[in-house]
């Protein structure tokens, strides 16, 4: 049976893109929203115009009380009845509870070869630590930061003079084949990493 993709954003949602287009044709799942924590988030739009359902619930109403955010989130998700979640750029920490609904289900992408460098800004770290390639990865989501099963990872070489700018402009168009090849393998239960290129 096609499974029902629901896609979390915080940002312009490029990633969120390419996975809603892919999932055309003989794929074996098709997007049911996609939702974000900021109203202004710029995918919003980009995912309207591609036809897809979209909700927003704005974590800055709900203060430090994570609990409450996720809470309407999860009223947002069920109303789409999602089998699988895809975290592309979504921003948040979530919380243990969140995470134990979703898990099994719940895919992320990270801009690292994990289990290097979880966290944020890990173009400029791979930069720091001089290493000679760096790249993407997307894994299941469970309790431990960037730290679920591997499903995928891409590879791109790091160039004399890389800047992060032109280290994460390398990589994004990995991510962007990585998520989508991924995503296929998972909606008919293959959980094998897929390596790339
Ligand atoms: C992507 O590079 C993604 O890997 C990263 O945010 C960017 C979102 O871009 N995610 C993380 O850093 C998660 N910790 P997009 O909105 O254009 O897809």
């Amino acid at each position: 049976m096609t499974k029902r993709v629901a896609i979390l954003i915080s940002g312009g949602g490029s990633n969120m893109v390419a996975l809603v287009r892919s999932m055309v044709g003989d794929h074996p799942a098709r997007p049911v929203l996609v939702a974000s924590n900021d109203p202004q988030a710029g995918g919003l739009q980009r995912a309207a115009d591609l036809g897809v359902g979209v909700a927003h619930v704005d974590h800055r109403i709900y203060g430090k009380d994570r609990s409450a955010f996720e809470a309407d989130l999860n009223v947002k998700l069920d109303t789409a009845r999602p089998d699988i979640l895809c975290l592309a750029g979504f921003m948040r920490i979530l919380t243990p509870d969140f995470i134990a609904r979703w898990q099994g289900r719940m895919l992320n992408i990270h801009p690292s070869l994990l289990p290097k460098y979880r966290g944020l800004h890990t173009h400029a770290r791979a930069l720091e630590a001089g290493d000679a390639e760096h790249g993407c990865t997307v894994h299941e989501v469970t309790a431990e930061l960037d730290g679920g099963p591997i499903l995928g990872q891409a590879r791109v070489p790091v160039l004399p003079g890389d800047t992060p700018e032109t280290l994460a402009a390398r990589v994004l168009p990995m991510e962007h084949q990585l998520y989508p090849a991924v995503l296929r393998r998972f909606a008919v239960g293959d959980r094998r990493p897929l390596f790339l290129p």
